[in-house]
């Protein structure tokens, strides 16, 4: 393991995260952990008061929930259904507005590899502050631009023929144009918003821009408590986060669309 690469302290539902640093220690209520000069993941690892830890390697959908935020933010749950719908991989070239809290950004800098690139696209410079903190932190900076731009105010993104583009602010019908022309042929566009009218209007401003194989989805996930004759769904869940839906670019004007929106 590298200095600074970042672990998981697991004690039953107790975790921490933090970077490992050789030689280090780490006090919580449980007592304090020395690091040793070499650690594995997977290594039990006990405090000064006999508490026993494993050390996990992180998910990046852990590392997703841990952006500090100043936004509302694109969740796990939403996300791998986000980079499937957009055929997002390595070597893509991806714009993503706005930047927000950098969530998103976060996956998408180590998704698209040495040969990608992500554009990612903020209007309010502290929002852009913090999303590059989280990048910095968690992810690959130097597989994104970060662009302080309005391209719905300011003519656009300014870059072109990009594979995807996921849009994620509150007024997604102002951009699609903007997004029509940077995308290469066949290109994929995907949203997130919380209300249907937004989900409305937008698909609306898709169908007479030049957009086809339209669909909306909502993701759900339910945890369930796996204990013996106690097993069932949690209490808790998260209700609603938003509407998720994509297109793909097609020769304008657009002759023909499926109706059906909601799958
Ligand atoms: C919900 S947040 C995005 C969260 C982000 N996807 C994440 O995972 O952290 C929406 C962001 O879009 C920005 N925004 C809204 N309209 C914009 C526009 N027209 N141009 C650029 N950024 C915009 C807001 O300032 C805000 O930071």
């Amino acid at each position: 393991m590298q200095k600074g690469e970042w672990i998981y302290l697991y004690h039953d539902e107790q975790t921490y995260f933090l970077p490992y640093e050789p030689g280090g220690s780490f006090s919580t209520h449980y007592g304090t952990i020395h690091f040793p000069e070499d650690l594995d993941f997977g290594q039990r690892i006990a405090t000064n008061k006999g508490v026993a830890f494993y050390v996990l390697r992180p998910t990046l959908a852990d590392m997703m929930m841990k952006v500090k935020r100043r936004t509302t933010i694109i969740y796990p749950k939403e996300a791998g259904i986000i980079l499937l719908e957009l055929g997002i991989q390595s070597g893509s070239r991806v714009i993503e507005i706005g930047s927000g809290s950098g969530s998103l950004t976060v996956l998408l800098s180590r998704i698209v590899g040495r040969e990608g690139k992500v554009y990612s696209f903020e209007r309010r410079p502290e929002h852009q502050e913090m999303a590059i903190m989280n990048v910095q932190r968690f992810g690959k900076p130097e597989h994104v631009e970060f662009i302080l731009k309005d391209p719905v105010a300011e003519g656009g993104f300014g870059v072109g023929e990009v594979d995807a583009i996921f849009v994620d602010i509150p007024t997604p019908w102002m951009i699609v144009p903007q997004v029509w022309k940077a995308l290469c042929p066949g290109g994929h566009v995907g949203f997130l918003s919380p209300n249907i009218e937004q989900v409305q209007t937008t698909v609306k401003r898709l169908e007479e821009t030049g957009f086809v194989r339209i669909r909306a989805m909502e993701v759900w996930t339910r945890g369930i408590r796996v204990k013996e004759f106690l097993t069932r769904p949690h209490d808790r869940m998260i209700g609603h986060t938003g509407y998720l839906f994509f297109a793909q670019k097609v020769e304008k004007p657009a002759t023909e669309y499926h109706p059906e929106y909601f799958i």
